[in-house]
């Protein structure tokens, strides 16, 4: 069995170290020479925990990187896993896919294998069938069912967890026909995940799983986010214990009702912004999900809404921001409520100084020499008028009384609540919990 993997961003690269390291024969293929070079010695473009050991356990066994399409010729299954970026409007960028499987079309044209060709980037409902179907056929000469296969299989991985979640998926879902390819497709992925339940239904459904799955999350934290500002003006309650009591209740669950600034990342809010847009254009008045996505817009006013209480005019004033990340584990900033937060900050004028364990240098392409960048919790807060935690980062747990002591005015504005405040001699403030 032989598998090609088309795109090496967090799901590709993370799918070929996965499989190459199980015994698969694995070709990764990412048109960034640069990129597909750095990853074939074994060097990762992004930072995510565990993936630089798979890697280099897949090139050790039978993982080979390339930018060049033919080498896929000879795979039984391809997997497409390039990035569809969000446009302006809202929608999604097809031309990255559309150049993809155009390439994969003229390779497959010349193969004799019935390849099954898995989508796995995120897109709308109907592109499958209205738009890379089409392309395919047109340069490989062939007909879906007669020459290859084309199935949707949604992704679900998180970044920070992508080796585990590639592992261990909670669900593979198949969206296509029901013929022999399809029950090939099953077989293959049962053999990966023998414990895993598989989905087989058609393309469309299979497509609108992913945006139905991220906007229920997105949802889930918008709620919580919005009782997290009404538990603020409840004088000592406490939004986790809140989340706690009803995430017992298994009609909710707990997960993902951790409230904070708001949701950010590669995902979450383009997904929300391409669902919304297609909603409109099918005819359907979004109206929860609209309201999810303005709770998320609206977090960072309560951050700066506190702040402003806290400090006064925030013009010239020295602002610690802990944390740029989107999320801990990971360097990646894109969407990130904290890089909002900084731009709004930079506009009233504050001096800023910023202290993230992985993300400095995605910051840095971001603000250049427009703030400050420490290399430790304590620089970052040595001579700060407020310190605001962004990111759950377990380090920013170690925040203590003696680092506190480094502070100009001692004022903490906890937007994940990782720290004990009542312990600390400083004014702590955390979102979602009444004063
Ligand atoms: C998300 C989906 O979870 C994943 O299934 C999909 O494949 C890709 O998009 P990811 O973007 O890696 O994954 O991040 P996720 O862990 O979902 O977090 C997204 C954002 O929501 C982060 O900014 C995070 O801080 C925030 N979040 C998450 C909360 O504010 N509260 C929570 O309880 C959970």
């Amino acid at each position: 069995m032989k598998i090609g993997i088309v795109g090496l961003g967090f799901v590709g690269l993370s799918l070929s170290s996965v499989l190459a390291s199980k015994g698969y024969e694995v070709i990764g293929i990412d048109n960034d020479i640069k990129k597909s070079e750095k990853i074939s010695k074994g060097k990762l473009p992004f930072f995510e925990p565990d993936l630089e050991k798979t890697l280099k356990n897949g090139l050790r066994k039978k993982l080979t990187i390339s930018n060049n399409f033919s080498l896929i010729e000879v795979c039984d299954i391809i997997f497409v896993t390039v990035g569809t970026p969000q446009k302006l409007n809202g929608t999604i960028e097809l031309s990255i896919i559309k150049k993809a499987v155009k390439e994969i079309g003229k390779v497959i044209k010349k193969s004799k294998k019935n390849q099954i060709i898995f989508i796995k980037s995120t897109v709308i409902p109907g592109t499958l069938l209205n738009v890379i179907l089409p392309i395919i056929e047109k340069e490989s000469s062939k007909k879906n069912g007669r020459g290859f296969e084309l199935i949707s299989n949604p992704e679900f991985l998180q970044e920070s967890r992508a080796i585990q979640d590639t592992k261990f998926p909670h669900a593979v879902v198949l969206g296509g026909y029901k013929n022999k390819n399809m029950q090939k497709a099953k077989n293959f992925f049962s053999k990966l995940h023998s414990k895993t339940p598989i989905i087989i239904t058609n393309h469309q459904t299979a497509e609108m799983v992913k945006y139905a799955n991220n906007s229920f999350l997105a949802t889930k934290i918008s709620f919580i986010n919005q009782l997290s500002n009404i538990c603020q003006n409840i004088p000592g309650s406490n939004i986790d214990d809140i989340a706690k009591i009803i995430g017992l209740d298994p009609r909710i669950g707990g997960k993902f009702l951790n409230a904070g600034p708001g949701y950010g990342g590669s995902c979450l809010p383009k997904d929300m912004k391409a669902l919304i847009k297609f909603a409109s254009d099918v005819g359907i008045n979004p109206a929860l999900l609209n309201a999810v996505e303005k709770i998320n817009e609206n977090q960072i006013n309560e951050i700066i809404l506190l702040i402003t209480k806290e400090i006064g005019i925030i013009s010239s004033k020295h602002i610690t921001i802990l944390g740029t990340a989107f999320k801990p584990n990971t360097d990646d900033v894109r969407e990130s409520i904290s890089i909002e937060l900084i731009k709004k900050l930079l506009n009233k004028k504050a001096k800023i100084t910023i202290y993230d364990p992985k993300a400095t240098e995605n910051t840095k392409n971001i603000f250049g020499d427009k703030i400050i960048y420490s290399k430790s919790l304590i620089d970052a807060l040595n001579g700060s008028q407020c310190a605001i935690i962004m990111t759950q980062w377990k380090e920013f747990e170690n925040l203590n009384n003696i680092i506190i002591k480094k502070m100009k005015k001692k004022i903490i504005i906890d937007c994940r609540r990782i720290l004990a405040g009542s312990k600390l001699n400083a004014k702590y403030y955390a979102l979602g919990i009444g004063k």
